[in-house]
Order: C-alpha cells, then structure tokens, then sequence
C-alpha cells in the first residue's frame, strides 16, 4: 500500500549568531514548535546551538562563507552586524532556494528573522515567502531606533557632545534623556544610524514579533503598533514560557552549590552579558565595594570582558582571599536559575534585554549599569519605569559601589524595591499564562500564519 505523506507546515528562523539574540530566537522556535510548526534554523555558522539536545526536534542549516562567533569578538558588534548583510544575502537566497528543493513535501509558512539579520529580505522576496521581524530588544529600543534613524546625525552629534543637553529629557520620548538613547560604543554615530534605520524598515514583512508584554511597554508597543503598517505581536517574556537553554559558552554550575549555602535574600549576583566590556579601573573600584558591603557575592567576569586581561589577574592577592570567604567567581553561570535562587537578593547588571526581563520574571530589583545601545534605555525604564532598579552613572567608585550594595540588599529602600519587583513579576506570569496578553499574543500570531 502506498503510504501516505503528511504534509508539514514549516517556520524557519534565522538568529544573529550573538548570545543575546540566539537565546530569544531559540525561546521563539520552542514557543511555535509547541504550536504545532515544524522549525529550521538557518545559522551563520554550526554552534553549541545546532548539537544541543534540547533541538533535537528542529532542523539546522548552514549560510555558507559566513561569519563565525570568533569574528564577533575581533570586529565588534557594529561592524559585524554591517559585514554579515553585506556578504549573506546570496548566500542566504541559495540556503533558503536549497531548503525549497529538499522540502518539497513542506510549506513553509513564513521566515521569521532577527531584525538586524535584514539580508534575508532579498531570498524572501525572490522566492515570495511570508516574512516576519523579530524584535529581540524591547518595544521602546525600538521606537527609539526609529526615531534615531531620522535625526541628523551631525547635528545629534552636536547635541550629544553637549554635557547640558545630555541630561535633557528627548523630546516625545519621556522620561528617556539624550544620554539614555541607544547610541553605540562599538563604532561612529553614523553607521549606528545606516544599522537602525534598517532594523526599523519591515520592508515586505507581514508582521514584527516582540520579545515584550503590554504591561511593561503598553504606550511604546501602541505607538508602535500605530506607525508600523503591519500587526506588532509582543509574545514576551519568552523565557518564562519557552524554555529553551542555547548558552553558546559553557556554563559553570558549581556556583549553585555555593549559593545553596548563602541566606535568602542576601547574595548580589554580578554579570554583564555577552558583549559588555569593564575597564581594570572599575573592575577594582568594584571588587573593593563588594568587600567593603560585607554582602556575599557572585560574580560572573566572562573571560576577555577586561580589555588586556586574560581573566580575573589583575584583582590583587587580598581581594581573593576575601572571594574565598564571601565571594563566588565563574566565567559564565546558569543565570535563569541564579536569578531564580532564593539566596540572590539583587542583580548587578548591565541591562541588556534578556537579563531585563529574566530579572523581572523572578522579582529580583537591579542595579543598573549599562554599557552601551539599548541598554541605557531598559537601565533608564527600571529606574523611573517600573522603579525595581537603581542606576550608578558617571564614574564609578568603591563608595559608589559599596552604597548601592548596601542599599538593594540591607536597606529599606531595596525592601520596598523588591515588593515592586515581585508585584511586576506577578504581572509578567498573568500575561503568558492562558488568557493573558503575550499568550493571546501568540496564538492570534499562530491564527494568522
Ligand atoms: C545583547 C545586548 O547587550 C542586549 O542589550 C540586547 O538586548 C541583546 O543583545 P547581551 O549583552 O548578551 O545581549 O545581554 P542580554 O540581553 O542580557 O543577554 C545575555 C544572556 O546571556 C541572557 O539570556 C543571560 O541569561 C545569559 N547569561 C549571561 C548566562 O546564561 N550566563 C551568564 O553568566 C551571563
């Protein structure tokens, strides 16, 4: 007897190869893989990701003569994110006409990319293919990215170099100043406004995707929603829903065992994500703050985030011994199980998104010190927001440090901080549970596939 074919509805994904955009994207395939999708992601390059177990389920594909992790590092993120478009988008065409080929029995309902993986556009037009911009920073980084793709760049340059304006409040953009835009370190103003102005154009894409809830973002994801021509979907925070665990570097668990012997609420847990860099300078201001706040600590230092340091050799002899008493190092933790600790009392944290909203989805306050991009904006919105953060700006100093420790973990203040932490993390959980916001989210996003 002939047997009979099922025919398999079809999403593929395309992730920036950097830890803050696979982790999402990998999150979102789970999220529709439940839903009933089959899911191919189309990576730069194989990674940790492809050979994980946990996607055993979903297909992987190569672009070839595309750039690796390592060319990450060595260009930066600016320059990498120009280069990748540039030198992907036949690549991709040929990836995505093979995949056409060999999956004649599939339809393939839409290629979901990441907003700076905009070479995909090219293959998805050639070929008709429904498409859809996955946003993984928050609603206002976005609105804030288009707002900055119109300015003039050489009279933006001007105002930001003005320390007054600086602390001016943006105009439309409140309670955001000059200083809180998402502007870059890694590379001129110019070419961080070229790289906006093509993540905010959707081009042809039938819908955006956003890492985000209403009850975080409800005015940004409306004005986004009014100036974008197509459906805005906030389906966030992904993690709390889709689990989906694409570390690209090894994470060291033995600092779980070390929290399980520290006090609830009494461990500041330190990490700046994959990108951010800390000079030597501040790296000790830190380090004597920490000891002088008499609080226990785990510190995440990712090797090579010190420019001119292997790892942790340029903290002195006394300062290892005090993280023999009251301290943890590691070079990469598990963080969402850190954060949801009962000992982590607060997150030191420079801001990025993913660390954002998984510090909300535990109810742990924060101590904000942004690096650079979007992570001003989510630091500024913590801060004056949802008021579960406290942000240290200008230079940094033992004192500085020592207070803010003393403060999220010791205090009155940081008590109060954590009540609203948990209240918002009530909020987070109402909106992706069936009948919540995001969860609706996803499922109008599924009908409309
Ligand atoms: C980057 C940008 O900095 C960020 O602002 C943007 O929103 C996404 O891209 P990154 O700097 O890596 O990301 O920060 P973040 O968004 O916080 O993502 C870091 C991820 O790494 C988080 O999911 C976090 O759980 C994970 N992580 C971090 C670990 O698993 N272990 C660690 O030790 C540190």
């Amino acid at each position: 007897m002939e047997e009979k074919q099922v025919k398999e509805t079809r999403i593929v994904l395309v992730p920036v190869p950097a830890q803050g955009h696979v982790t999402p994207m990998m999150q979102l395939g789970k999220a529709l893989h439940s839903k009933g999708f089959s899911i191919t992601v189309v990576l730069t390059q194989s990674n940790r990701v492809s050979s994980s177990k946990d996607f055993s389920d979903f297909h992987f594909l190569t672009i070839p003569g595309s750039l690796t992790e390592s060319d990450l590092q060595n260009l930066g993120p600016q320059k990498f994110v120009l280069k990748l478009n540039q030198i992907c988008e036949a690549s991709f065409k040929q990836c995505i006409g093979q995949l056409l080929h060999e999956q004649c029995n599939n339809d393939i309902a839409c290629v979901v990319y990441d907003e700076y993986m905009y070479f995909s556009h090219a293959a998805v037009k050639e070929f008709q293919l429904p498409s859809v911009v996955f946003s993984t920073t928050s609603a206002t980084a976005f609105v804030c990215r288009s707002v900055l793709s119109r300015v003039n760049a050489e009279s933006f340059l001007i105002d930001m170099k003005d320390p007054e304006t600086q602390d001016k409040v943006f105009p439309g953009l409140h309670p955001l100043r000059y200083k809180d835009l998402p502007t870059s370190v890694f590379g001129p103003i110019e070419s961080t406004l070229k790289v906006y102005s093509e993540t905010v154009n959707t081009r042809t894409a039938s819908a955006v995707i956003i890492n985000s809830a209403s009850c975080l973002e409800s005015s940004s994801l409306a004005r986004l929603q009014q100036q974008l021509q197509v459906p805005v979907y906030p389906i966030g925070p992904l993690h709390i829903t889709a689990s989906a665990p694409s570390s690209l570097l090894e994470e060291d668990r033995s600092c779980v065992e070390w929290l399980n012997k520290q006090k609830s609420n009494s461990v500041i847990y330190i990490s700046l994500g994959s990108l951010a860099l800390m000079d030597t300078k501040d790296m000790l201001e830190m380090a004597w703050g920490l000891s002088n706040s008499n609080q226990p600590f785990l510190w995440v230092v990712r090797p090579g985030s010190i420019p001119g340091s292997e790892w942790t050799e340029s903290l002195p002899e006394e300062f290892n011994r005090l993280v023999s008493e009251r301290g943890y190092i590691v070079k990469w933790a598990p963080q969402m199980e850190v954060l949801r600790h009962p000992a982590v009392g607060g997150f030191w944290s420079h801001c990025g998104w993913n660390s954002t909203v998984e510090s909300i989805g535990e109810g742990v306050p924060m101590i904000c010190r942004p690096f650079t991009g979007d992570q001003k904006v989510n630091a500024r919105y913590l801060e004056r927001v949802w008021r579960i953060g406290v942000q240290l700006e200008g230079d940094l100093d033992k004192e500085t440090v020592e207070r803010a420790v003393e403060w999220l973990l010791v205090d009155e203040e940081g008590a109060e901080m954590r009540k609203r932490a948990i209240d918002l993390k009530e909020k987070i959980e109402t909106s992706v549970r069936s009948g919540g916001s995001s969860c609706s989210s996803l499922d109008d996003f599924v009908n409309s596939m």
